[in-house]
């Protein structure tokens, strides 16, 4: 990979060791991909913050790269970490853990990194206009911001997206090229999708079926946050995609006939939906993954009018600002009058959660990674009818 001056200078250690050890893995990266160079971001987004998922070796990289004080050159974010920051002993998180997760987060805000510690983001401030690069490392966020607001990014690791904060720069292929980003599946959705969690189901089929290929979605043009958030969450866990096109897609230098085709029609969906329905009542109902919006707990805060019942739990998951502004409406305390809890800084895959036997979710996303990250099984409604099955009411 062409580097100029400068960069060959960080690259000799001459703007200090984190800066080399940055440089080095965007050159080892680059050099793979057969990359021409280095291209400027606007911004980044870091994962690789909980304890639970990188243990002492995160801490370890983590110290190596703060060692000679950088700091990041764009604006740049942190995904959810393995802890409310506050109120980490109610979720049973021993000292310990804290301890050494309230380390790991202070070595990313020691090199610049905001401690958000969110998965949306681009909810927050962190986003990008169409055709401007940054560097991404949450795949739910990568999805999202490469087809729903256009950015270019690939789906990068949590130490390349550092290394790409520091610099400044990523190495130009993959995404990052307009000829890589042509459809090469078509998907024609022929079924009603009521609520965001629909998206997510048909997002999760999507990404069972085609990996890591780039949809054209069809008869879905006029996708909203809530809708696109859970859709990029589920395809990019079930399979890996980085990036989707939907029906306004204006990319023409594809032929479209010629495109492997998959219809998910009602039939399809609904027999979806009934795969993931609980088959007895769940002791955990979870919300948030992707983290909670404004919107969404105004309206569980509208929806939950009775107590919790005591067969169960329910915990809410959304970023610090978020419950900021949501407290000062009067939504936190209203959801937890009702018994729930409303944790943030973290989300139910990268806790540790508590032991429990079946834990009922909006998110496709959650449902898929519980079992294997959490040890809990999973199932899926939508929101409202899991605020109705947290109060014991029938759906
Ligand atoms: Fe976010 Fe955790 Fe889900 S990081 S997308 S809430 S698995």
């Amino acid at each position: 990979m062409y580097l100029n001056r400068e960069e060959e200078k960080t690259l000799q250690g001459e703007y200090g060791e984190s800066k080399r050890l940055a440089m080095k893995i965007l050159c080892a990266l680059g050099d793979f991909f057969h990359a021409e160079k280095l291209i400027r971001i606007e911004s980044a987004h870091v994962s690789g913050v909980s304890y639970k998922t990188g243990g002492d070796a995160l801490i370890d990289v983590l110290e190596k790269f703060a060692e000679s004080r950088p700091k990041t050159a764009v604006v740049t974010s942190l995904n959810p970490s393995g802890m409310d920051r506050l109120r980490w002993r109610e979720m049973g998180i021993t000292d310990s853990f804290a301890t050494k997760q309230n380390k790991i987060i202070e070595l990313y805000q020691s090199m610049g990194v905001l401690s958000v510690c969110s998965c949306v983001p681009y909810e927050l401030g962190n986003i990008a206009k169409s055709g401007h690069h940054v560097s991404f490392s949450e795949s739910s966020a990568v999805t999202f911001m490469n087809s729903f607001l256009g950015a270019y990014t690939n789906r990068e690791s949590g130490l390349s997206a550092l290394a790409s904060a520091i610099i400044g720069k990523t190495p130009e292929y993959g995404l990052h090229i307009p000829e890589n980003r042509n459809p090469e599946v078509v998907v024609e959705i022929d079924a009603k999708l009521t609520s965001p969690t629909d998206y997510g189901v048909v997002g999760y089929s999507i990404g069972k079926n085609f990996g890591s290929k780039i949809p054209l979605l069809q008869k879905i043009s006029h996708l909203n946050i809530q809708q696109a958030k859970q859709l990029s969450a589920a395809m990019a866990a079930s399979g890996s995609i980085s990036l989707f096109h939907t029906d306004s897609c204006t990319r023409k230098e594809f032929e479209e006939k010629t495109l492997e085709k998959m219809v998910i029609d009602q039939k399809h969906l609904d027999e979806l939906k009934d795969s993931l329905d609980p088959t007895s009542q769940p002791d955990i109902i979870m919300i948030g993954c992707p983290h909670t919006s404004i919107g969404t707990l105004r309206r569980i805060s509208e929806l939950l009018k009775s107590p919790v019942s005591n067969r169960t739990q329910l915990w809410i998951f959304t970023s610090r600002p978020i419950k900021m502004i949501a407290g000062s409406m009067g939504y936190v305390q209203n959801i937890e009058r009702m018994g729930a809890r409303v944790f943030c800084d973290t989300c139910p895959v990268v806790s540790p959660m508590p032991e429990f036997e079946l834990a009922l979710t909006d998110s496709a996303k959650a449902a898929h990674y519980l079992p294997t990250m959490s040890k809990i099984e999973s199932a899926v409604k939508p929101l409202e009818d899991c605020i109705k099955i947290a109060t014991g009411e029938r759906i």
